[in-house]
Order: C-alpha cells, then structure tokens, then sequence
C-alpha cells in the first residue's frame, strides 16, 4: 500500500492502474477510520480491481466554531485499518496542496443543502461539494463509496455527479452501529462515559420513528412529536433539528407518502451526532 500526498503521485499512480485496465474504487474519508469506513473499503475491493483512500479533514465544509481544530487525527491507526482492509492508495494531503495560494472556485447546491444539516451548518455543503469535486477530479475513480449516515450528503453527491456529468458512480453503503445501535462516528469519540450512554437516544428514536412509519404513520407532525418527545426524555440531549424531507428533494413533506428521509442532529453534550433512516414505498 502507498501513502502519498501530492496529487501528481495520485495521478501517476491511478494512470499506471488505468494503463493496465484496472477500475478504481474511491473512499473519501476525513479519517479517524471506524468500521464504517472499512465497510465502505470492503464494498469497494469487491467492485472494483483497485481501491484508493483519501484522508483529509477538509476545512472548507467546518464552519466558524466548529470542530475543525479538534477533530481527530490517527494516521497510523487509519493506515493500519486501510492495509488490512486491503487499500491500494493513501492520498493524504496537505491544506495547501488541496487549496493553494489564491484559491477562488467553489461548488454550490441550488436548494438540496437547505433543509437538515445545511441549516445549522450553511457553508457545510458547498465545502463537501468542492473537496468532493476536487477529489474525484484527481482520483478519477470509476466508482466512489458513501455512507448513509450522512445521508443529506449521499443524495447532494449523487445529484451534483448527475447534474455536472462526472463519469464516476456513486455508491451509498448502510449504516453501520455499535452493537448497542449508536450510529459510528468519528466524533463518538469526543463522548463522555455518561454522553456515550446518553448517545443512545438517537438511534432509539430512529427505532421509534421507523416503526411508527412501518406501521402505518402518514402525518409528519404526529411522527416528529413522537420522536421530539422521545429524544427530551434524555436531560443531555438537546435537538438542532429532527426532520421529513422528500428522498430526493431534501425539501420539508407534511404527508409521508412517497420516498422520505426522516433525519436528526442532536446535541449530546457540546457534541453533535447524526442519524437517520430512509422510507420508500
Ligand atoms: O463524509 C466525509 O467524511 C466527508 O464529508 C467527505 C465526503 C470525505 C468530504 O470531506
């Protein structure tokens, strides 16, 4: 396995694949590497000849008073996991090899980062779109790996490699849980003892609200009182936001009727956590 971190290295790598007429499987990653990640490289080396990973805590898509500073960083760790699973490529670059002197270009969503996580966080989205670009544009890759946790995320990619033409295909791959059903997550680390106990209330809901839809629930204000209601039941969790949107649209429903997202970002702490679930009829 190769760790590199220019992007000339990448590219001479990934043509010497291509000139051998290998596919290339893509993992964006921001690091800190937990078993959803090797979820998504074990996807990835089952589709494809060659697998590359990128490990790269973007600071365009952390806003001011985020956690850009604090987020964790284990290189080692993350080569060691990559090398088991298999990982052909490390890129690992720099800020300034990502974003040089003078940067200007950005890539923006019209509406699909409105909802959900882009309105707590609203330059989120227009820093994952960019760095996303800006990977595939280097990586090249035939096919690109996503979880969908972050599932606003998922369907903004899916729809910016559609609307721009780019040639890769996209790949959503499940969630992945900790036996007792807390969502894995890099930030699960910045948890308390307590917190991690606390943490629970998200995917307890996420239950709660996937069964009531199983079982029939159409009204989007019964279903979010519901989950509202579950979650204040823990004292150390606070709501940013629990919400339906339309599967494809990202825009807010009143009648859970077609393909929806039922989606949170809950506070544990000063630590926010994301879960979901995705209901097609
Ligand atoms: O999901 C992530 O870890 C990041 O948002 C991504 C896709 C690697 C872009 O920085």
């Amino acid at each position: 396995m190769k760790i590199v971190t220019t992007i000339k290295e990448v590219k001479e790598t990934i043509n010497e694949w291509r000139a051998r007429g290998l596919s290339v499987g893509f993992v964006p990653t921001m690091g800190y590497l937990h078993e959803g990640h090797a979820s998504l490289m074990k996807e990835a080396k089952k589709q494809t000849d060659k697998v590359a990973v990128s490990i790269f805590v973007n600071p365009t898509q952390f806003g001011p008073g985020e956690d850009y500073d604090a987020y964790p960083r284990d290189l080692d760790h993350d080569a060691a996991m990559c090398e088991a699973e298999g990982v052909d490529l490390i890129f690992h670059p720099s800020v300034e090899e990502m974003y040089g002197k003078n940067y200007n270009t950005y890539v923006n969503m019209e509406t699909l980062g409105d909802e959900l996580c882009g309105k707590s966080r609203p330059t989120h989205f227009r820093g994952v779109c960019t760095v996303v670009t800006k990977l595939f544009n280097i990586v090249n890759p035939d096919k690109a790996f996503f979880g969908q946790k972050d599932a606003q995320q998922f369907v903004i990619i899916k729809r910016m490699v559609k609307d721009l033409n780019m040639r890769v295909e996209v790949i959503g791959c499940p969630i992945i849980r900790e036996e007792d059903g807390l969502a894995k997550s890099s930030r699960n680390t910045y948890l308390s003892a307590e917190e991690r106990q606390a943490a629970l209330i998200l995917s307890q809901t996420i239950a709660l609200g996937l069964d009531m839809v199983k079982n029939g629930e159409k009204d989007v204000n019964t279903l979010l009182t519901a989950m509202k209601e579950k979650i204040e039941t823990e004292p150390l969790a606070k709501i940013d936001y629990v919400e339906v949107v339309d599967g494809e649209t990202m825009q807010k429903v009143n009648t859970i009727e077609e393909s929806v997202l039922v989606a949170m970002a809950v506070y544990i702490g000063k630590t926010r956590l994301i879960d979901n679930f995705m209901y097609e009829f």
